[in-house]
Formats: C-alpha cells, sequence, structure tokens
C-alpha cells in the first residue's frame, strides 16, 4: 500500500488526476470504476482540465460507476447519474456507450445486480477504481454491518451515511434509503484501487484503517488492507490522527515510511506499507 500525505485538497486532486491519467495514458481502454461525492468533484476538475490543456483522450476508456440512489431516475440532480455527467463526461471524449452506472430505477432489482457484474466481467474486470470514504467506513455503499455482500447488491444506507449526505439535498427526509452498489468483492477484484481522502471528518476513519492492521465488517474500508494494490492519498488534514499514531510507531513492523523534503512546505509524504505485488509501484 502506497499513502500519499498531501498539503491540501488542491494537491490531493492534483496526485489523484495524474496518477489516473498516467494510467489512461499507459492503457487507452483501461476499465475504470468510478465513485461520486464530494472527495472526486476535484480530481475530476483536474482530469476535464487536463483533456482540455494536454489532449487526456479518454476516447476508449470504459467506466463503471460504483453505485446509484435507488428509485431515483438519471434526470433528478441528486442523481450520480447526473453527478457523473455534470463533473465528468459532458466535458470529455469518452462515448456514452462506454459508461456504466447502475438503473436506479430498475424494477428488477437482482437480475440487474446480476447483469452489472456480468458486464464487467466482460471487459475484463476494472483495471482501476477509485475511491472515497464515508465517515463510518463504508465504500461504495457498503455499509458497516455483520456481514458485507460480495456482488452489486441493493443497499440500505445507515443513519450516518443518509445525514451526510443530506447536505446534497433539501433535507434529510429527500435522502433515498436504498443504492444499487458493487459489492466488496466486486471492489477488491479491481487490479488496482486509490482511494482519496480530505478534511478533518476523515482523520478518524484514516487512522483507524491504517494503524489498526486489522479488518472489520465493521468498517468496510478495512478490506482494503487485503489488497496487493492499493494507493490511499489524503489530505494533511485527513492525515491529521494518523501522522501523529505513525510517527509514534516509526518504522516498527514492516510500515516504512519515506519522508520526502518539503513536507512541511507542501510537498508530499509517501509512505510504502507494502510494494505491490506486480512490482508496479503506483
Ligand atoms: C460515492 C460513494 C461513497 C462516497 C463516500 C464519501 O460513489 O461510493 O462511498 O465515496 O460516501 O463521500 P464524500 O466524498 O462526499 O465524503
Amino acid at each position: 500500500m502506497q499513502i500519499y500525505i498531501e498539503k491540501d485538497y488542491s494537491q490531493l486532486s492534483k496526485r489523484a488526476a495524474r496518477i489516473i491519467a498516467d494510467e489512461i495514458n499507459e492503457k487507452p481502454d483501461i476499465v475504470l470504476g468510478l465513485a461520486t461525492g464530494s472527495t472526486p468533484i476535484g480530481t475530476y476538475n483536474e482530469l476535464v482540465r487536463m483533456h482540455r490543456e494536454e489532449g487526456l483522450d479518454f476516447s476508449q476508456v470504459i467506466t463503471f460507476n460504483l453505485d446509484e440512489y435507488y428509485g431515483i431516475a438519471p434526470s433528478n440532480k441528486q442523481s450520480y447519474h447526473y453527478y457523473m455527467q455534470h463533473h465528468l463526461f459532458d466535458h470529455i471524449n469518452i462515448s456514452s456507450e462506454n459508461v456504466h452506472i447502475p438503473d436506479g430505477k430498475t424494477k428488477e432489482v437482482e437480475e440487474y445486480c446480476l447483469m452489472y457484474d456480468e458486464e464487467i466481467k466482460k471487459y475484463g474486470g476494472i483495471d482501476f477504481q477509485l475511491l472515497g470514504v464515508g465517515e463510518n467506513g463504508h465504500i461504495g455503499f457498503n455499509e458497516p454491518d455483520g456481514e458485507l455482500k460480495v456482488l452489486t447488491h441493493l443497499s440500505k444506507l445507515s443513519e450516518s451515511t443518509i445525514k451526510a449526505n443530506s447536505r446534497f439535498f433539501n433535507s434529510q427526509n429527500e435522502v433515498p434509503d436504498k443504492a444499487i452498489t458493487m459489492g466488496l468483492g466486486s471492489i477488491m477484484q479491481s487490479k488496482k484501487i486509490m482511494l482519496l481522502a480530505s478534511g478533518y471528518s476523515k482523520a478518524s476513519i484514516i487512522a483507524k484503517i491504517l494503524t489498526e492492521g486489522k479488518t472489520t465488517t465493521s468498517i468496510p474500508a478495512s478490506s482494503l488492507l487485503l489488497h496487493n494494490c492499493v494507493t490511499v492519498i489524503l489530505d494533511e488534514e485527513a492525515a491529521c490522527l494518523y501522522k501523529s499514531v505513525s510517527t509514534r510507531r516509526g518504522n516498527s513492523r514492516d510500515l516504512q515510511i519515506t519522508r520526502n523534503s518539503g513536507f512541511e512546505k507542501g510537498g508530499s509524504n509517501v509512505i510504502t506499507y507494502k510494494e505491490c505485488q506486480s512490482g508496479h509501484s503506483l
């Protein structure tokens, strides 16, 4: 696992977009797994800039979104369909038949979810999955629970997620209480994963995931510790609790910390926890 600690949200977004752009340049027909929410907006803005100013080419890129609210039509401004069009797809040269987002209006939920996973398989699986993380440790809409579903499914949103997401709606009552989401297995089968976290509200969950060294279904994002090619990009606010713990622990266990000069001045900290087994260090 490779962990970057960037000075702020803008640097985090630039780092994330650069990594995605490098992946696209290396494999123009890459299958990207995409997330919504506040965190990746800066990354999408930066990818749009790279498309406009540097000719980053999305013409062969395939995308699969993690999730969509259930019961919401694509034209609804709160839908993740709308979000993706607005923040990314309307501004790049991706072809619409290469874009996949769960259909929040499907009536045949079980069949639909199976079909979504089949479709991912048809393209050879996800090459690179972008993730945000909920304050309660959810990824996609895989909420903390006694057990976690492996495949794409209809998920019931937790109270804390409904509360957190109410900022995008007029009131908490308007937030859908269900969503179609890729399951933990679908996410973990991605060849590479990149998790972004920004702001103090994520500091506590990030410190827990990265320092306790164990996986638990009560923190779905902790499953990422089992994946062999994960990059985590944090800003200093999201890393503030983790930094103090990792500094205390120093180089104990298999944690390797490389401090790039200039961290105080806004450079980045690169912490290599475990090299990707593929030998490709993101
Ligand atoms: C969105 C998604 C969610 C968000 C998470 C964090 O597609 O899958 O898991 O990544 O809720 O959301 P923000 O970025 O708004 O804090």
